[in-house]
């Protein structure tokens, strides 16, 4: 059988749009606000800045790499830069994760779709109505979360069905575009509301009492899920990159957006809850957890001027963030199973949808129905969360440092960066690059991992 060659991004623009739409997700607008709330706002974006220049970026060159010049899926690209290796497993293990963190995150972009629905039909402008119950009521019940999980898989599967520059290259194009400029809308209306200006204070101004080792290691599990590194989307997204581009600039860049559109996305909604609080004459509650943003906003925005347009908006963008990420999650798996299985996208697709499908199923059913069910502890939703970001990521982290640092030689890594020495990067940059992929990313990923153990 004769093998199509294999696709490629069309344009640069379209390369670090679909990286930053990977990047760019829930994790940033769902999370990251909520987790800024918790722990000392300006003091956790302090300390996610320092992870993320020494210790993620170096994981996201590394990741870009290995892909580019291994040129295809995680298990393969590790095959082809170390032939009959045990190395390929590292690429397994990122196909597993992948899989892992897709069938939780669907969940979560299920509820995006149901709350864009409800926000259509006007729903967020009772100021009365109950947010609290009705997030509960909803995410419990037996059905219908499991459509909207669905729902939300399916479009991914769609988008990825005309795959990489059709699909994936064209949508995020689209969706990040569209994106920044409603959150944009979102985060004017936040701020021109009496009061806001104290959130912004907050964002700003760090509060170091509340910053223990725990910040720590929350700040890397976040830096590390919100740039989409350690689980193969870099990797893979790199394998459809041309070998002209700039590693090292393409990393940096998709990891400014993803911080600046992390505190866009906090600006939209830490003064919005300040500004009501303020209003009603109560004390705000930013650290509300992962109900943040399905609790505490609907509330505000009932409360709002234009408060329906901006729920409209905000959920809209939710949504929008949240596909661009789920795709780069599913073209791991069907990149694997297309060039593995040797099975065809519509089929590979397929399976991916059903795999995630079925396990996402009882990650939504573990807020309802199943929520006697523990593993370990966790419900299953809870479970895969906790096991992809506190443990996946970080040891897909160091393994890919480690592979990057000591199995690749260091002539084919200097030569990797300098595109054959096409790029006249100043040498000390990409020594000092070299040596934090070598040691310094490694050590300090274990040693904050190996703490959260042990703390
Ligand atoms: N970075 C995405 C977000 O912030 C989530 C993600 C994690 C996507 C890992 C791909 C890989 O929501």
């Amino acid at each position: 059988m004769v093998r199509k060659p294999r696709e490629t991004f069309n344009s640069r623009m379209g390369m670090l749009l679909a990286m930053a739409g990977s990047a760019i997700g829930l994790g940033n607008i769902w999370r990251f606000p909520y987790m800024m709330g918790k722990n000392g706002g300006a003091a956790f974006i302090l300390i996610y800045v320092i992870m993320l220049v020494v210790l993620c970026l170096p994981v996201m060159v590394s990741e870009y790499l290995i892909g580019r010049r291994g040129g295809s899926n995680p298990f393969s690209s590790f095959d082809r830069l170390a032939p009959g290796s045990k190395w390929r497993w590292i690429g397994f293990l990122a196909v597993l994760a992948s899989a892992c963190i897709l069938s939780f995150y669907c969940v979560v972009g299920g509820w995006s779709v149901r709350y864009l629905a409800e926000s259509l039909t006007l729903s967020f402008s009772d100021a009365q109505n109950d947010y609290v119950a009705n997030f509960g009521t909803f995410i419990s019940s037996p059905f219908k979360p499991l459509l909207y999980t669905l729902i939300f898989l399916g479009l991914t599967g769609l988008i990825i069905i005309f795959g990489v520059r059709k699909g994936i290259e064209r949508m995020s194009k689209i969706m990040i575009t569209v994106l920044f400029v409603i959150i944009v809308l979102v985060v004017i209306r936040a701020l021109t509301l009496p009061g806001a200006f104290e959130g912004v204070r907050y964002m700003f101004v760090p509060d170091f009492s509340k910053v223990t080792a725990q910040t720590c290691i929350s700040a890397m599990g976040q830096a590390f899920f919100s740039l989409s590194i350690g689980c193969g989307t870099i990797l893979t997204y790199a394998s459809y990159v041309s070998k002209e581009e700039n590693i090292l600039a393409s990393s940096a860049w998709i990891s400014f957006f993803d911080t600046v559109f992390a505190l866009i996305a906090g600006l939209a909604i830490i003064p919005a809850v300040y500004a009501i609080a303020y209003m009603n004459g109560v004390a705000p509650d930013v650290s509300a957890g992962p109900g943040l943003v399905f609790i505490t906003l609907p509330g505000v925005f009932s409360q709002m001027p234009l408060g329906n347009l901006a729920a409209i908006l905000f959920f809209l963008a939710l949504l929008l963030a949240a596909i661009t990420s789920s795709i780069s999650l599913m073209e791991v798996v069907v990149a694997f199973i297309i060039e593995e299985m040797h099975r065809s996208r519509t089929k590979a697709v397929l399976l991916s949808f059903v795999i995630c499908g079925v396990v996402g199923v009882f990650c939504s059913l573990s807020f309802g129905p199943l929520s006697g069910f523990k593993l370990f502890g966790l419900s299953v939703f809870d479970f895969f969360d906790y096991i992809t970001s506190n443990i996946m990521l970080p040891v897909g982290g160091v393994l890919l440092t480690v592979f990057a640092g000591w199995r690749l030689k260091r002539a084919n890594y200097l030569d990797e960066l300098t595109n054959g020495g096409k790029l006249k990067i100043p040498r000390w940059i990409c020594l000092t690059i070299y040596y934090l992929v070598k040691c310094v990313a490694p050590i300090g990923i274990m040693l904050i991992f190996l703490n959260s153990f042990f703390s």
